[in-house]
């Protein structure tokens, strides 16, 4: 049994309960996964000053995002077939967020629809993420169920005009060749996933697609989906309809320049998400780390920065605030401990990641999440790692 004291630990249990195709679509990034590792080790090293003395009994977690309170400046970011990870993941995510009061938002392509999310979850915060579809029609069908849904926010994903290359997609039977054999031949294997999942966990479609899509909405369309719907020609012009058709909080994911934030700002989004995708897209790019401080600085009057990728602790959380995000969109670190534990998992983790946020606040002086800024940071300018 693994000893769940951390992020990663749930990694290592999901790991051992996941087929391989599944644990590599989700631990794997793009190219040669430079990025991905950066994400994590700029974070690292992003150097706190200690402080003492400071009277922080009393510390308040708290924070304001899009008009809404909420306990925590975290939100669980989306993921396309998280379903596939747990059964019925997607509901399971959103009680487990729930139990702590955060949004769970629901990706474009999970395995559970709105629609079921809101009958089997609790009636707790909720996002929607939107991908560019080439069919217009199409997703203002899908926005006006996430306004029924009651989806507080839309998250837009504008870093995937095509999807980005994972060579580990291609080894281990998430695409490519005899990849459908591959993963029966590793369900088999892993009992536990083939049970609660592979049986149980049925249907394995791809919820909110299924109206468009009918049978062709299993999991073997779904890279291909990723890639035949996404539309490279879109500009931020064509996005005037957007605004017009969805009049709650806009969220512009996937900005990594202060320039497309610039224009994030102009366009008149409410809030941005500073990400490479998990490292998922362009291998090479910066880390968060080091893109959040400018953009921040860039447009940080105008709009809410939030900011993911590469967080594996609530001492990584206090460090994206620090640098300059007003909330942090949680990715690999929720799936790990859904596919590990489930709902309970997702909980846990959350109340792990409370835990960690209230030992980084008192050690670093700071008693309220609004008072997270770069004045509990030892090196600002000079401490990003440029290794490769
Ligand atoms: C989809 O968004 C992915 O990163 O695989």
């Amino acid at each position: 049994m693994t000893i769940i004291a951390s992020i990663d630990d749930f990694r290592t249990a999901a790991r051992r309960r996941l087929p391989r195709f599944l644990f590599d679509y989700a631990d794997g990034a793009a190219f040669s996964e430079v990025t991905c590792r950066r994400n994590v080790d700029d974070l690292h090293a992003t150097v706190l000053r200690q402080r003492v003395l400071q009277d922080v009994a009393a510390l308040d977690l708290r924070t304001t995002l899009f008009g809404r309170d909420q306990p925590l400046p975290v939100v669980l970011g989306p993921i396309g077939i998280a379903g596939m990870f747990r059964r019925r993941g997607e509901t399971q995510a959103a009680r487990g967020a729930h139990r702590h009061g955060v949004p769970f938002t629901l990706s474009t392509v999970g395995i559970c629809s709105m629609k079921e999310l809101r009958g089997a979850a609790s009636d707790g915060p909720l996002w929607f993420q939107l991908y560019v579809i080439r069919d217009r029609g199409f997703m203002r069908e899908l926005l006006a169920r996430a306004k029924e849904a009651g989806a507080q926010a839309l998250v837009f994903t504008v870093d995937m005009p095509i999807p980005g290359i994972r060579y580990r997609d291609a080894h281990s039977g998430m695409s490519g060749p005899g990849a459908a054999m591959k993963r029966v031949a590793q369900a088999i294997g892993k009992p536990g996933w083939a049970w609660d999942v592979g049986l149980r966990g049925r249907p394995h479609r791809l919820g909110n697609l299924e109206p468009v899509l009918g049978n062709a909405s299993g999991l073997n369309d779904y890279m291909g989906w990723l890639g035949a719907n996404f539309d490279p020609g879109i500009r931020w012009n064509d996005l005037d309809w957007l605004r017009a058709e969805w009049d709650g909080p806009l969220i512009i994911k996937g900005i990594l320049d202060p320039e497309d934030a610039r224009a994030a700002a102009d366009y008149g989004a409410d809030g941005i998400v500073v990400s490479n995708h998990g490292g998922r897209q362009l291998d090479g790019v910066m880390s968060t780390a080091a893109a959040l401080p400018r953009i921040a600085a860039a447009v940080g009057d105008q709009l809410t920065v939030l900011a993911d990728s590469g967080v594996r602790s609530g001492l990584d959380v206090v460090r994206l605030l620090a640098l300059g995000a007003k909330g942090v969109l949680l990715g690999r670190a929720w799936l790990w401990a859904l596919a590990a534990e489930g709902e309970a998992g997702v909980a846990r983790m959350l109340a792990m990641l409370t835990h960690e946020m209230r030992v980084a606040m008192t050690l670093t002086g700071v008693n309220a999440v609004s008072a997270i800024d770069h004045r509990i940071l030892a090196n600002v300018s000079n401490n990003f790692s440029t290794k490769e």
